[in-house]
């Protein structure tokens, strides 16, 4: 009797070791956020130079606005830390640049939303930044 409640208390530990370890696979948005990483600095390099052929006409290589509003700064961030990476990239995909509305090829864009998070103080790390991975996170450096 006894042997038989230790092996089903070691089936149900083993049950809650699994079933941690999926929580943890299944989280990894969550883990990358505690990570602190949004994108690479390669990406936000890239991104730099991208952003000036594409984006500085109307919103500055200084990012502080002309044509269009400043993509840095309070105004920017208060705005957009209500909102998710993804509502960021698709809205940037969908509207930009103003005048020629999704010409930018997706992975230039990637690159060029990575530098835009750079200079809002966001965090560079390890992970990619990817139209696919984490857009639900919310835009708080
Ligand atoms: C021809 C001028 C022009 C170009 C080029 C341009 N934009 Fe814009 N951008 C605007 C205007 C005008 C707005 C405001 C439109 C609106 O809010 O609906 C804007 C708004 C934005 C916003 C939202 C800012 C806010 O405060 O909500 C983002 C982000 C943005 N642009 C990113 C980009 C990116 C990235 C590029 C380059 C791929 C780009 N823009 C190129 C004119 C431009």
């Amino acid at each position: 009797m006894s042997i038989t409640l230790k092996h089903l208390s070691i089936q149900i530990s083993l049950a809650s070791v699994l079933g941690a370890a999926l929580a943890a696979a299944s989280s990894g948005a969550e883990d990358q956020r505690s990570g602190g990483g949004w994108y690479t600095a390669e990406q936000a390099d890239r991104g730099h130079l991208l952003y000036n052929t594409y984006c500085a006409e109307c919103h500055r290589p200084e990012l502080t606005g002309a044509m269009g509003p400043a993509l840095i700064g309070k105004p920017f961030l208060d705005k957009w830390s209500q909102k998710t990476l993804g509502d960021l990239y698709s809205f940037e995909h969908n509207t930009m640049p103003a005048n020629n509305p999704g010409s930018v090829p997706e992975d230039k864009l990637v690159d060029i939303t990575a530098y835009i998070l750079s200079k809002n103080g966001f965090p560079s790390g390890t992970q990619a930044l990817s139209p696919d991975v984490g857009m639900d996170r919310k835009l708080k450096p």
